[in-house]
């Protein structure tokens, strides 16, 4: 098998079939798994597939690992931040002076890593160069628990909390203000029961909390249900936050509302999986009578599927660029 993803054939090329990494924030290649034993991921779905090929996966969040599994290459992500912290939280985990080599695209911003390595005091070496994509190698520095890259801000009357590479970061998405603008005033004052599906930093959850709702969040980031816990709490709201990819870790659990500003892209690419996963499961996680109310940009392919999946089907907003749709069983 060979690797698929540039980055990924780059590392074939440089480490070549006897390769034994630990990939942290990797992306979804068959190759670099087969080539690991254990890797490190905010992407609770991603995991689950490493998981369910008898591989170790953990979230930063977790409690590190205790032994390291092979050569670790960070994979730098678009968000340049989160790139940052990785690097700090790797210095954090990790014993000092221990090799660890990052890979990325040249698209994706790898070519800013030798400065960002300067900044934090440590070493870089260049390793190889191809498929539009570079290899740096590098060594932990003693280094804190990176903290400061949590930013709150102040929206709609809440304090939002965020952090690189969780949606939006640090501002207000259109659609969902679209959304939440369209709630107002159409939602009873008797708590309803509610599902924010990709909650992000928590903006809809905590808009609905404090009107009285009761919440479930969640979202396949650990950045964005850690932000979302953190939005929660700012905000003196209660509501329950976990990992999903989609309804994952909502077996036989039914809603009166569920409630999204769903993704639609998966790193650059745009992607309907797990808006028509929100759509087509909804029937089994909605009280009777219970509604989906979504916003969507407008040229998404949503409404076919809604007219499917739901006996009434609205338009309750457009503003030409997004849409807000209701299905109601
Ligand atoms: C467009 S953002 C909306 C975030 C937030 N609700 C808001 O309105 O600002 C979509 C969210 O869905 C999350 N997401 C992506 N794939 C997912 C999946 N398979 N299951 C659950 N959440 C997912 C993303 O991490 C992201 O936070």
């Amino acid at each position: 098998m060979s690797a698929q993803l540039p980055a990924c054939q780059l590392l074939e090329r440089y480490y070549g079939q006897a390769a034994h990494l630990m990939p942290v924030a990797p992306p979804a290649d068959a190759w670099l798994m087969e080539h690991s034993s254990a890797m490190v991921s905010g992407d609770a779905a991603l995991r689950q597939q490493w998981v369910a090929n008898g591989k170790l996966a953990a979230s930063p969040f977790d409690s590190p690992f205790s032994r390291q599994a092979g050569q670790v290459v960070l994979f730098w992500p678009k968000a340049h931040q989160l790139g940052v912290w990785w690097l700090e939280w790797l210095c954090h985990v990790l014993p000092e002076n221990t090799p660890v080599d990052i890979v990325g695209e040249h698209q994706g911003g790898i070519k800013r890593v030798p400065k960002v390595l300067g900044e934090l005091g440590m070493r870089c070496d260049k390793l190889d160069n191809a498929r539009r994509c570079s290899l740096f190698s590098t060594r932990t520095v003693p280094m804190a628990i990176p903290d400061n890259a949590w930013k709150s801000f102040e929206a709609l009357t809440l304090t939002l909390v965020s952090h690189p590479g969780v949606f939006g970061h640090g501002k207000v998405d259109e659609g969902t203000t679209l959304l939440l603008e369209t709630l107002e005033g159409g939602l009873p004052k008797t708590p309803l029961k509610v599902l924010d599906m990709g909650c992000g930093d928590g903006i809809i959850s905590a808009w609905l909390g404090n009107r009285g709702h009761l919440i479930t969040a969640v979202d396949v980031s650990a950045f964005a249900v850690e932000a979302c816990r953190r939005t929660l709490s700012a905000n003196q709201i209660s509501g329950r936050v976990l990992e999903s990819d989609v309804y994952t870790a909502l077996e036989g659990e039914r809603f009166d509302l569920i409630v999204s500003n769903p993704p639609f892209h998966q790193e650059r690419d745009i992607t309907y999986g797990p808006s028509k996963r929100l759509i087509e499961g909804a029937s089994d996680h909605l009280t009777a009578r219970g509604q989906l109310i979504m916003v969507a940009n407008a040229f998404l392919p949503y409404p076919e599927l809604l007219e499917r999946s739901f006996s009434c089907f609205e338009t309750l907003a457009d503003n030409r660029r997004f849409r807000v749709y209701r299905g109601q069983l």
